[in-house]
């Protein structure tokens, strides 16, 4: 059953967190609460984009707020806060101060919202999905994170050029972690039901896997002073949609797996069912032997940075 009246709070009113926020309400799908640690920012954000309604003819509430308590019983909580890499600074920085900020803002939407399902966007995506299941003490099915759905998005639009044909028809399915170590799957890649294996040769269809998994930093070299967050305020948006209209839509997402796809005790992008109760079910493909081993190296990856979190006495 569809969620009726739905909350969505958005935590982090940047780039990613206020572009999820407009495409949220502009969907007409949910109210939205934006927060941030920034005072005026969620609030300037929110008014912005309500005296946009009567051009974009909706009737949403979008509230800006500094204050937990707006968010109480919220039924999704996407998690964008966080900072990008600066020059200078390695992923084990990176991991600390994103893991401090997720893991305090885990502990204030547990407070207000116990029943939520919480959608983790903050990078590095799959240690921060980790963390924010072991902070919020939530089942696995109501915690995981978006990145599947931005990388296949990216290798759909790939595709659909490279054969210039309409992006509607086209599907991809991407697996791993965010990051290099990404596991694009061409052969569950279509158009129209063909797989490209079928309709792209070998080189063409490397070059599409290798853009995927350069597709955030293509848009850092191009944006130098941040990253990629129309696709990814996108991606996030259409995973509320099928969670709060219950469409059990079928996506990769960073969901914690026992046993699956042989592997354990991991957040992994896997293609999962997302209904009203979050993730329904994970789907397992029947994967070539090389396209598992891809899938276990990106998953080692994951555990090596998840161990960090321990390491860095994080968790
Ligand atoms: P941004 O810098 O534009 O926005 C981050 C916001 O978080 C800022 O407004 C900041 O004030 C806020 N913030 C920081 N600490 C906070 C706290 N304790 N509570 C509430 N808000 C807090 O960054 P952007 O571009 O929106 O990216 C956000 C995060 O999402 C980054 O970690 C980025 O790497 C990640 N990301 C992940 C993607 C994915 O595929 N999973 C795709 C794109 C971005
Ligand atoms: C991306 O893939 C930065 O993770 C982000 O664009």
């Amino acid at each position: 059953m569809p969620i009726k009246n739905p909350k969505v709070t958005v935590v982090g009113a940047g780039n990613v967190g206020a572009t999820c926020a407009q495409r949220l309400a502009e969907k007409n799908i949910c109210d939205v609460v934006l927060i941030d640690i920034i005072e005026g920012i969620p609030q300037g954000k929110s008014l912005d984009l309500m005296e946009a309604r009567p051009v974009e003819l909706h009737d949403r509430k979008i509230t800006g707020t500094n204050d937990y308590k707006q968010t109480k019983d919220s039924d999704v909580v996407v998690i964008t806060a966080g900072i990008a890499r600066k020059p200078g600074m390695s992923r084990d920085d990176l991991l600390k101060t994103n893991a401090e900020i997720v893991g305090s803002v885990t502990d204030e939407i547990v407070k207000q919202s116990p029943d939520s399902i919480i959608i983790v966007v903050s990078n590095p995506l799959d240690v921060m999905t980790h963390l924010s299941w072991i902070k919020s003490k939530f089942p696995p099915h109501r915690v995981f994170g978006m990145a599947g759905v931005l990388d296949s998005a990216r290798m759909r639009f790939f595709i659909a050029e490279a054969l210039n044909v309409s992006t509607e028809d086209v599907q991809a399915m991407v697996l791993g972690g965010h990051g290099d170590q990404m596991v694009p799957l061409p052969r569950f890649s279509t158009v129209s039901g063909i797989p490209i294996t079928e309709l792209l040769p070998p080189q063409k269809i490397n070059e599409i896997n290798e853009r995927t998994k350069n597709g955030g930093i293509e848009i850092v070299n191009h944006l130098k002073t941040g990253s990629a967050f129309y696709a990814p305020a996108s991606s996030a948006a259409t995973m509320v949609e099928s969670i709060v209209q219950d469409r059990k839509r079928i996506f990769p997402v960073a969901a914690y797996v026992s046993g699956e796809y042989g592997l354990k005790d991991v957040f992994v992008g896997v293609p999962v069912k997302l209904g009203s109760k979050g993730i329904e079910e994970i789907i397992e493909l029947k994967l070539a032997p090389e396209e598992l081993e891809a899938l276990h190296k990106s998953a080692e990856v994951v555990k090596k940075n998840i161990a960090k979190l321990s390491e860095l006495s994080l968790v």
